[in-house]
């Protein structure tokens, strides 16, 4: 198992007293001087540069507390300095991407929901309410309503891109089943808000969605009768909605996007199929060594004595 040299922690997230002192000479200290001895001694400085001094550090020092007890940091390096392959792109940046516009929906979704009213009655005018009165509730809206279509366009392109790459072979098949998982709630997600403005479009558009749902084999019948909550489109169907919407979906999202995240930093992510394998670097067979070949293709006089053999301890990435 090759052996990565460890990244190194910007001096900005170690907390002070961890830190190691600056070289004599280096970062403006004079040479022959040690760092501290330019320090003013304590009574000499007024008690505003102290509250300065203790000001500039409070952040930090709050983080080191919180670190110390959650023992975070060590699992934050490892995720965020982690590797990635060779010939990682811009491709593999859909799947955050759509992590983005989930977390976009949510913030913009609490929003909305301090002025949505979920009753048949009341829904169409506490969005017109949201969109003429309340302070950016238009761009709130707005932000919810289109970041709904990019999400679903994200996760689209996400998908085909873990496709097309192979990424969902071994050993990456539960985080694609689970990404399918993902994929099936994203599009309840904007079924569900879609009836949400309770207007003539999204009423009928949704007795649509209901039917093409009772059209499925075994289950369908029972999931449109479970969706439209009575005999007709109406109030319980509002309510049930609202709650499938903003309750029990955007909680098992978090949930899988959770085990999601832990399986790509866990297994790492995939390299692009046009990127070839490097060659193990592996003992020679035995037959080949017994021929006196180095396993490399050639006979172990080819070298100078004591000189690597090709591949071997040259620091090839
Ligand atoms: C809410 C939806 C989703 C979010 C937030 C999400 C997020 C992510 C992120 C951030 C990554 C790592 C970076 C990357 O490779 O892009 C990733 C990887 C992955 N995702 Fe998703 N994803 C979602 C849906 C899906 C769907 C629908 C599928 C497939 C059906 C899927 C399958 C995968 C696989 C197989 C990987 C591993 C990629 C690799 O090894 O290269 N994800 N996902």
């Amino acid at each position: 198992m090759p052996s990565f040299p460890k990244p190194k922690i910007p001096d900005a997230v170690i907390p002070p007293p961890l830190r190691k002192p600056a070289k004599p000479g280096s970062a403006g200290t004079p040479k022959g001087q040690a760092p501290s001895d330019l320090k003013e001694s304590p009574e000499r400085r007024s008690a505003g540069d102290k509250l300065l001094e203790v000001g500039k550090e409070a952040p930090i020092d709050a983080l080191g507390w919180v670190d110390q007890r959650l023992a975070a940091s060590g699992f934050l390096t490892g995720m965020l300095f982690r590797k990635v392959p060779k010939g990682t792109n811009w491709f593999y940046t859909l799947g955050s991407a759509t992590l983005f516009a989930f977390i976009v929906q949510a913030i913009t979704g609490v929003f909305l929901a301090m002025f949505y009213v979920p009753s048949a009655t009341q829904a169409y005018s506490s969005i017109a309410h949201i969109n003429n009165e309340v302070p950016f509730g238009q761009l709130v809206h707005g932000m919810h309503k289109w970041g709904a279509s990019v999400m679903v366009i994200l996760v689209f392109l996400h998908m085909g891109r873990t496709f097309f790459f192979g990424a969902y072979k071994y050993p990456r098949e539960l985080n694609w089943v689970i990404g399918v998982v993902l994929l099936i709630l994203t599009m309840t997600m904007a079924f569900t808000g879609y009836l949400l403005p309770f207007d003539q479009r999204s009423f009928w558009a949704s007795i649509v969605g209901i039917n093409i749902n009772g059209t499925g084999p075994v289950v369908g019948p029972y999931l449109s009768d479970f969706l439209r909550a009575g005999p007709e489109l109406g109030a319980t169907t509002l309510a049930r909605f609202y709650a499938i919407h903003m309750l029990l979906v955007p909680g098992a999202i978090i949930a899988l996007i959770g085990a999601h995240m832990y399986l790509v930093v866990k297994l790492g992510t995939t390299a692009p199929p046009w990127v070839k394998a490097e060659r193990p670097k592996v003992a020679a067979p035995v037959s080949q060594l017994e021929a006196g070949a180095n396993g490399n293709g050639r006979v172990n006089g080819d070298r100078a004595p004591g000189a690597p053999v090709d591949g071997e301890g040259n620091g090839a990435a």
